[in-house]
């Protein structure tokens, strides 16, 4: 009896895909390239695992609605007569058409662009077109509507969907990874954050893990962004003004850096964690922030607050990273080929200078024409160019793997430059990939 993968014609089982001994861990580079595992984890990780789709801001109203994807299934995300959030496979019952095309907008039903068919904001079937003497009439429309999405949770107003229905609920499957998206909540006083900006769009020749690894990697920084952090350097120290660095000595952010954390959680969750400088947190007590930082603390703790001022970004195993402004979703297209959509979200009910400040850091280094992610974008198609050298069989990511500390719940932790964040996130990759249920 052969096996799946051997079926698929791959010489390589995913359990060794991934090479792990007490001081060294390598990741093989067919994960990136190989077109059959990529089917795989489509199948295997994409829809196993839980998947996000959008976040309730982006649909307030009844008949709001938007696309967006698990893996390579289209989904719709709708607000429902009855006010209610729906994801459904994106697919016409009748012969396969994407039944919506548009990235978002506001509907009373969907019709079938093909052949006419409707469907109601909740699925349902509500008409076939020329239907007498074609369709028989009494046809039994109820088992006709959209396919629902078998498993979706709302966790505060961020929406997933999972394809399993039989899969782990989904705060069992975000476990310890659970606090660090509260901190990220919980900087709106009220617990809230708003998309209401929609997304950027930006696609790269490369496969999807690139994104995930690289949304908690704190050991590119000062290489890929070592222009930007020189300007801030420069630049900050004539303003006065750093955004998100307030501190303007590059030598001080660099050796400041080693402060900070990296974690990796079961399920490959992981943060990068680079606290403020004391410094940092005297001048945003007493500078134009002061008022919020005060609430904060008064709300929260002194210390909790403080550390929600940090810069911090989450992982959430495979598609979503969370950071200071925004919900980073990530979308494998095919093996070499991803989208990233960037959302950035405002805080509510904080005062609007504090949103202003987050949106103006947000665009000096995220935005279209800003400092820091085109240039991660380009590292992206590079490594995969890179990775047409197939006789070099294994990355390494073995940095900081013998000082990483292993709790009783299963987390690690390392030096922010560690790579202890890709190293869960490839332990979880193998462990979905080889879990046949
Ligand atoms: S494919 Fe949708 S109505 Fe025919
Ligand atoms: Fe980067």
């Amino acid at each position: 009896m052969t096996t799946l993968i051997e079926q698929l014609g791959i010489n390589l089982e995913p359990n060794e895909c991934i090479k792990e001994t007490k001081d060294d861990f390598r990741v093989n580079g067919k994960v990136y390239t190989n077109q059959l595992l990529f089917q795989l984890e489509m199948d295997r990780i994409f829809g196993q695992t839980w998947i996000f789709v959008g976040h309730e801001s982006e649909i307030p109203e009844i008949g709001d609605f938007k696309t967006s994807y698990i893996g390579r299934r289209p989904v719709i995300v709708t607000r429902g007569h009855d006010n209610q959030i729906y994801v459904m496979l994106n697919r016409c019952r009748h012969r396969g058409s994407v039944l919506c095309r548009d990235a978002k907008g506001k509907a009373k039903f969907f019709q079938c662009i093909y052949h006419g068919w409707v469907y109601d904001l909740n699925g349902d079937l509500l008409g076939i077109s020329k239907h007498k003497g074609g369709y028989p009439d009494d046809i039994d429309k109820s088992g006709l509507g959209l396919m629902a999405v078998p498993q979706v949770c709302n966790y505060r107003g961020l929406i997933f969907g999972c394809m399993d229905p039989d899969a782990d609920s989904f705060l069992n499957y975000l476990g310890e990874a659970k606090s660090f998206l509260d901190i990220h909540l919980d900087r709106s006083p009220i617990g809230k954050i708003n998309c209401k900006y929609g997304a950027h769009r930006t696609e790269y020749l490369g496969n999807w893990k690139f994104q995930s690894e690289n949304a908690v990697d704190g050991y590119h920084g000062d290489t890929v962004h070592e222009s930007f952090f020189k300007l801030i350097d420069e630049f900050g120290n004539k303003s006065g003004q750093h955004g998100a660095y307030t501190q303007g000595d590059f030598k001080e952010i660099i050796e400041h850096r080693t402060t900070g954390r990296s974690m990796g959680f079961k399920n490959g969750h992981g943060i990068w964690e680079s606290p403020m400088t004391e410094g940092a947190i005297l001048a945003m007590k007493n500078g134009p922030h002061a008022e919020y930082v005060k609430e904060l603390e008064e709300l929260r703790g002194e210390k909790l607050a403080h550390q929600m001022l940090n810069s911090m970004n989450l992982m959430i195993f495979p598609n979503l990273a969370v950071a200071h402004g925004q919900l980073r979703v990530i979308r494998p297209v095919s093996v070499d080929k991803t989208e990233v959509s960037i959302h950035f979200y405002d805080l509510e009910q904080v005062p609007d200078n504090y949103n202003e400040f987050r949106m103006s850091g947000y665009q000096r280094f995220f935005g279209p024409a800003a400092f820091g992610s085109p240039d991660d974008v380009e590292i992206f198609s590079i490594n995969q160019t890179g990775l047409q050298a197939e006789e070099v069989e294994w990355l390494i990511l073995s940095r900081g793997l013998q000082r990483e500390k292993l709790d009783n719940q299963g987390v690690r932790t390392g030096d922010p430059t560690d790579e202890t964040p890709q190293r869960a996130f490839h332990r979880a990759w193998k462990h979905f990939m080889t879990n046949v249920s």
